[in-house]
């Protein structure tokens, strides 16, 4: 394996004195050691955690729970982050020098990889994925010829399933990509990951096998807790020692840390797994209703439908794909019947497309009959 840390870690991360605390040392006895409250939390009602205390800056009993789930062989290979979009920016900061350094990103894909580099003064590299009939894999060919001229380029992004293709990326592409020679790392964004119903799903066990892979997943998506901000990166121990000494010291907050701990329990998984299944049903429920549906406007959905969402193009009177009554039948929808979706008729790949997450059994009921009102009526 060619890949070697020193050569993508940028040399003042590597020489980093990461910050430390007395916490670090001691942590028991009378603690005033932190110029914390120790009166207690200005709040009205009492409540759980020592939220007068900072956090612990590590979590290793969530990350217990993270290697059991997802089968990786320690802690020392798991990053927790404020959601994967945290572990976005830390990555593309750790790794790209600005001003000199590029990411690889493959649209049409998930917006923040190029906000996150914008912000950092890192060049975006553009390898368009296969959209011929919505099919959205990597063009491997494409992505090997970007590499050679760019040499620059310190972070290749894959989102698997993507946002917004929902699509799963072949595991042979993937590891086609991760065995190509490429010195940099490799990140495989799996935020959906678990609403794939077929033997694509997550590649998390693979960190053991490739030191340049970083598999992000989060608690926003299947675990339905968007609101508490956990993103998981796993990855080398090596790579991972980097993302901790970078972060912020205590990155996620007490009532964060014992919701998720809570979530990864085995209960918490139970859930996850049946709102999960409620979710592909109905994902398959919606499926079908919009491909018979009544009324003229809906063409195509396109893409694998591996995430809980569903791609799909609007049509104009000649049944042609159509970004401006797309756009029409989207902001109708949001401003006078009450469903709010995504526009991504401009996104590569995606022309006509609204992006229509799936919701409860009643939300898709409104959406349908709401979506019905708006054909008719542009
Ligand atoms: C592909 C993808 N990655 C990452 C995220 C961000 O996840 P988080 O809520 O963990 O920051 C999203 C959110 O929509 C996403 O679609």
């Amino acid at each position: 394996m060619p890949f070697s840390i020193e050569k993508v870690i940028r040399p003042n991360i590597l020489a980093l004195a990461p910050y430390r605390c007395a916490r670090d040392d001691y942590s028991e006895g009378v603690l005033l050691d932190a110029n914390e409250n120790a009166y207690g939390p200005a709040l009205p009602t009492k409540r759980e955690g020592e939220l007068n205390r900072y956090p612990d800056p590590y979590h290793a009993r969530i990350k217990e729970r993270v290697i059991k789930l997802r089968n990786v062989p320690s802690v020392r290979h798991v990053f927790l982050g404020v959601g994967s979009d945290e572990v976005i920016d830390l990555l593309i900061r750790v790794a790209c020098v600005p001003g000199k350094d590029k990411i690889l990103i493959t649209p049409p894909t998930y917006g923040m990889y190029s906000v996150c580099a914008q912000i950092n003064d890192v060049g975006v590299v553009r390898s368009n994925l296969d959209v011929e009939g919505g099919a959205y894999q990597l063009r491997l060919d494409d992505i090997a010829a970007c590499l050679k001229a760019n040499p620059e380029i310190k972070i290749v992004f894959l989102c698997s399933p993507g946002n917004p293709t929902g699509t799963a990326l072949t595991h042979k592409s993937i590891r086609a990509v991760l065995e190509s020679g490429y010195e940099g790392i490799v990140v495989v964004d799996e935020a959906y990951v678990d609403f794939v119903d077929h033997d694509d799903g997550t590649v998390s066990t693979w960190v053991d096998k490739y030191p340049n892979l970083i598999v992000m997943q989060t608690l926003s998506k299947s675990f339905g807790l968007a609101g508490i901000r956990l993103g998981i990166a796993l990855g080398n121990p090596d790579l991972i020692q980097i993302l901790n000494n970078t972060k912020a010291p205590y990155n996620i907050g007490t009532p964060s840390a014992t919701i998720a701990y809570e979530a990864l329990s085995d209960e918490g998984l139970a859930t996850m797994n049946s709102y999960r299944s409620a979710l592909i049903n109905q994902r398959n429920i919606l499926i079908k209703r919009f491909t018979s549906f009544p009324v003229q406007g809906l063409g195509n959905i396109l893409g694998t439908n591996d995430a809980n969402f569903i791609l799909i193009e609007v049509l104009d009177k000649n049944n042609k794909p159509c970004n401006v009554r797309a756009e029409k039948v989207y902001s109708l929808l949001a401003e006078s019947l009450g469903v709010v979706v995504r526009f991504r008729g401009k996104e590569h790949g995606c022309f006509g497309c609204l992006r229509i997450t799936v919701g409860t059994d009643q939300d898709n009921k409104i959406l349908l009959e709401q979506l019905e009102k708006a054909l008719k009526t542009v």
